[in-house]
């Protein structure tokens, strides 16, 4: 899909459809719509008066063939009360109208935006939309939906006076956007054609081609490195586990300056292990390994967007699977770091692989820690599909965090972090256990547990396993992977 600033006036272009946004309630068409509704001759206030365009958010109106326009049809998205209107809401807006127009038939259009929204933000935000909301799963249909493709799109009524950092703005959500797409082509492929294995070639390629560099340890390194925990969720497996580990170094790194760790969970298939799930719902279990390729996606982005600090990632990847040769309950593990565990429940294996993945990248000498991982599903029941868990200490480390998921769009939580649940994960006969004692807090049980590995480095943990996944497409989203978290970790790197 290419995407492109336009400068002629929008109402004489001709192109398959004409697309802006109308806000909630105003009587008055100003702005676009103003000039719209006077090439239009009044058409567009009819339809107001009408009661058929009210601008509610992302109501849809279809005008075809509109009289004095260039364009075959003119879209009108509602996009709410303009006093509520957030850069986010564009990014919804124009993944809107994609979806909407793709299947449709429409090949081409041109979107404009209002007067508020003229400069490199919004150019990116709606970038960002439109290349999120291209994206379809249907790589294993062997008959495809004919026709449906949008080729190009242009970007009209932006400021042409900042010329190149309009460029810039829409390369940059070019970017991220596409790596979130990445991400989730990886989160939908299915476990027999994304083991461990398959998982570290594919990063091992995405790595060459965005110019990362790469190491991929295999089952001899990691019981090399006494990673206990991972091989321990790894041994009832015939697939070997593997650890991506992927490396940015920028140009001038400050010597003695931050280095940022990125740890994701990449469990390719969770049976649960010998504490087996039940079977409904078990396929989703393939989107385990989904914060493997949120870091997979973000290390994708970052080796394009250069930030200043150097980044690692470090991808801890196994299935956990039952067998005669699967961890049991009770069984005791030696972690990486000495730490010495009681395997309370072999189904919370996130956790495990995170606390060898998280000391390794110490070892390496991160400085600054991100995990993301599909961990609980108890953060489903405390934040629904809405937010995603964030976790993290210090608080301060944590709320800088929040500020560029802010700045991303993407709708997280803060967690409480308070003593009183590390107390929940002692165990009576190892340094600790997997699960927490009691009823109730499992995702910050979980989160403590992590951060038993963490120690004092500052460190993010971030329970993405009600948010990597929806069942429920949405206007501007397609059903299925995310792609959550990228455009926050990438934002926060960038202001390392
Ligand atoms: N991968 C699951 C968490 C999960 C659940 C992800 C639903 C996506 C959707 C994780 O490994 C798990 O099984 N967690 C257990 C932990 C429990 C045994 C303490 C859970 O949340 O039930
Ligand atoms: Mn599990
Ligand atoms: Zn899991």
């Amino acid at each position: 899909m290419q995407i492109q600033l336009e400068s002629k006036p929008f109402s004489s272009i001709s192109t398959d459809a004409l697309v802006t946004y109308i806000f909630d309630r105003e009587n008055k068409l100003e702005g676009v719509g103003g000039e719209i509704d006077r090439a239009m001759n009044g058409r567009l206030a009819s339809l107001v008066e009408s009661g058929e365009l009210t601008g509610k958010a992302l109501e849809l109106v279809l005008v075809h063939f509109p009289a004095g326009l260039g364009a075959q049809r003119l879209l009108l998205v509602g996009a709410g009360k303009r006093d509520k209107f957030e850069t986010a809401d564009l990014r919804k807006i124009a993944g809107t109208a994609l979806r909407y127009l793709k299947s449709h038939g429409v090949k081409k259009f041109v979107f404009v935006t209002q007067e508020g929204e003229r400069g490199p933000n919004a150019a990116q935000a709606v970038v960002e939309g439109l290349i999120a909301a291209d994206f379809e799963s249907n790589k294993y249909h062997t008959e495809k939906k004919p026709n449906r493709e949008i080729q190009s799109v242009s970007l009209a009524n932006f400021d042409a006076g900042l010329g190149a950092n309009l460029t810039a703005a829409i390369e940059h959500g070019r970017v991220l956007a596409e790596s979130q797409n990445f991400a989730r082509d990886l989160i939908n492929e299915p476990s027999n054609r994304l083991t461990p294995s398959i998982l570290a070639t594919r990063a091992e390629a995405m790595a060459k081609e965005a110019g990362l560099s790469v190491e991929i340890l295999d089952e001899r390194k990691i019981s090399d490195l006494k990673m206990g925990a991972l091989l321990g969720v790894a041994q009832g497996s015939v697939e070997p586990p593997r650890v991506i580990v992927l490396r940015y170094t920028p140009e001038n790194a400050r010597p003695g300056g931050p280095v940022l760790g990125l740890v994701g969970k990449a469990v390719t298939f969770d049976t649960g292990g010998i504490s087996i799930k039940p079977a409904d719902n078990m396929e989703k279990m393939k989107y385990d390994m989904g914060g493997g390729a949120t870091m997979l996606g973000a290390m994708r982005a970052l080796a394009a967007l250069k930030p200043a600090v150097p980044v690692i990632a470090v991808i801890p990847a196994t299935e956990n699977m039952p067998g005669g040769r699967a961890q049991k309950p009770g069984d005791v593990q030696v972690a990486m770091s000495g730490k010495t565990i009681e395997i309370i429940n072999t189904d919370a294996e996130g956790r495990l692989i995170l606390a060898d993945g998280i000391c390794y990248a110490r070892k390496l000498g991160c400085t600054h820690l991100i995990d993301a991982a599909t961990l609980t599903g108890a953060i489903q029941v405390a934040l629904a599909n809405v937010h995603v868990g964030a976790f993290g200490t210090p608080r301060e480390y944590l709320d800088q965090f929040l500020e560029s998921a802010k700045a991303a769009g993407e709708k997280m939580w803060p967690m409480p972090m308070d003593d009183e649940y590390q107390e929940m994960i002692k165990s009576n006969i190892a340094d600790i256990r997997n699960t927490g004692t009691g009823k109730g807090g499992g995702a910050i049980t979980a989160a403590w547990f992590i951060k038993e590995f963490a120690e004092d480095t500052p460190w993010i943990h971030l329970d993405i396993a009600a948010t990597c996944w929806v069942d429920e497409g949405r206007p501007w989203l397609a059903k299925g992977p995310t792609g959550v978290a990228i455009r926050s970790i990438v934002d926060f790197a960038l202001k390392l």
